[in-house]
């Protein structure tokens, strides 16, 4: 049976957001197939691979016909006859091809999609779920989700800073008991917000949070606590922010822009403090501008010990950017997105380096998604423990926790789900 590439092709379809983005198939000899479509942020950061557009006015400039016929015209005869099972080798293949430090020659979603969908196209052909082709025996841990019920900044049109308020149901004996007890809660704030704010407030983001018309995080927090509190859950389920600093900072001089204040990072870092002793806050995403490396390492000596502090932009899931972290000891964990880096051999060299340093692991979607389910699987296969894939609404989005609804029913009894106390501690251990 032969794990030979027998074709590889590439075609324009549309993500969640009505914006073209890629889909790769790869054909093995053997039979194997594999599919992939990428992902696409809006809250980005500078740092990440580059994701080619078409430019011009059609479709905003947004078309990938580019990256697609880089696929089928470049790489495609380049991995024609190659051996998918080698990862690594079909990965540095595509990163020679691109020779760029960015990707920006073939496209990080062009090289992204040829990328994951070999590896798939390889598990498809063994036969094995992917998530045990990329973890093995090991890959037993289900992750706690990490559910943005209440979604802000670039992705809603309030006037919230913060850009995703998230529900984290930790204390469950299962992933599915910790995905519906969140599913319990992001009804009730449903009904909350109808009470409060009318009918319009629970329109949805682009991530199936709600977007009412709130303007203060501690507005939000509150509407949070309360749904847990009416849903039962005190004690159970925490929650989490991810900031995204990058789009409410506005300069050295004029600072942070947030809550209708200025705050320097300073001011900013208090800010948090207070928020973490009021709310039962465990993790914080992007509290700084993601040059702002020097805070984000304050941040992290005053309360490191005490809440997770995530770097997405920062880290831009690339290994330098993390190495560099990690020398400053800035956050204590990795937020990993694939398609940030544009190799899936990159992004679990990330996550590795992230583990042996003591630093937490959180796969995530992008803002843009399709149905596709791979960070479901990925998360198993890295054992990672979390995961973050937006509200249980919008297909996008509950793809993935279908997923891993199933992937929790063929492990059986072998299935893990530690609580995010259980996962967070041990990495405090490591260090
Ligand atoms: P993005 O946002 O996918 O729009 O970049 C997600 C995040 O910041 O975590
Ligand atoms: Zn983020």
């Amino acid at each position: 049976m032969s794990f030979r590439i027998k074709d590889i092709r590439a075609r324009q379809i549309l993500d969640s957001r009505g914006n073209p983005t890629i889909e790769v198939t790869t054909i093995l000899e053997g039979g194997g197939r594999g599919k992939f479509s990428v992902p696409s942020g809006i809250s980005k950061s500078e740092k990440e691979a580059v994701e080619l557009r078409d430019g011009g006015r059609f479709l905003h400039g947004k078309g990938v016909l580019k990256a697609v016929r880089n696929v089928n015209n470049i790489i495609r005869p380049a991995l024609i006859g190659r051996e998918a099972l080698n990862q690594a080798l079909i990965d540095s293949i595509l990163l020679k091809l691109d020779g760029t430090p960015n990707k920006s020659r073939l496209g990080a979603n062009a090289i992204l999609g040829a990328s994951v969908s070999v590896a798939k196209a390889s598990s498809d052909q063994l036969e094995l779920p992917l998530y045990k082709y990329l973890g093995g025996i090991e890959a037993r841990l289900l992750p706690v989700p990490f559910m943005n019920v209440i979604n802000g900044g670039m992705h809603a049109g309030n006037r919230l800073n913060i850009q995703e308020f998230m529900i984290v149901p930790s204390n469950f004996s299962s992933f599915k008991e910790a995905l519906l007890a969140g599913v319990q809660v992001y009804m009730d704030l449903r009904d909350i917000l109808i009470s409060n704010y009318g009918r319009s407030s629970v329109n949805v983001g682009d991530e199936g949070g709600f977007a009412p018309p709130l303007s203060k995080t501690e507005d939000a927090l509150e509407l949070l606590l309360k749904a847990i509190e009416r849903s039962g859950y005190e004690g159970k389920i925490f929650l989490a922010i991810d900031c995204a600093a990058n789009e409410f900072y506005m300069s050295k001089e004029e600072k942070y822009a947030i809550d209708g204040r200025k705050m320097s990072p300073e001011e900013l870092i208090e800010f948090y403090k207070e928020l973490i002793s009021k709310y039962p806050i465990v993790s914080i995403e992007d509290p700084f501008q993601e040059d702002d490396w020097g805070s984000l390492s304050e941040f992290t000596k005053v309360m490191g010990n005490k809440v997770q502090i995530v770097g997405d932009d920062f880290f831009a899931s690339n290994p330098r950017l993390l190495k560099k972290g990690i020398g400053m000891r800035a956050a204590n964990a990795l937020l990993l997105k694939v398609n940030q880096i544009g190799t899936l051999t990159e992004a679990i060299e990330a996550a590795r380096m992230a583990e042996r340093n003591g630093y937490s692991v959180m796969v995530s979607h992008r803002s843009g998604e399709t149905t596709d389910p791979f960070i479901a699987d990925l998360s198993v296969g890295l054992n990672s423990g979390q995961i973050k894939s937006g509200a249980p609404a919008r297909g996008e989005r509950v793809a993935k926790y279908n997923r891993l609804l199933e992937i929790e029913g063929e492990l059986g009894p072998s299935a893990q789900f530690l609580s995010f106390h259980q996962i967070f501690n041990e990495k405090l251990f490591l260090k």
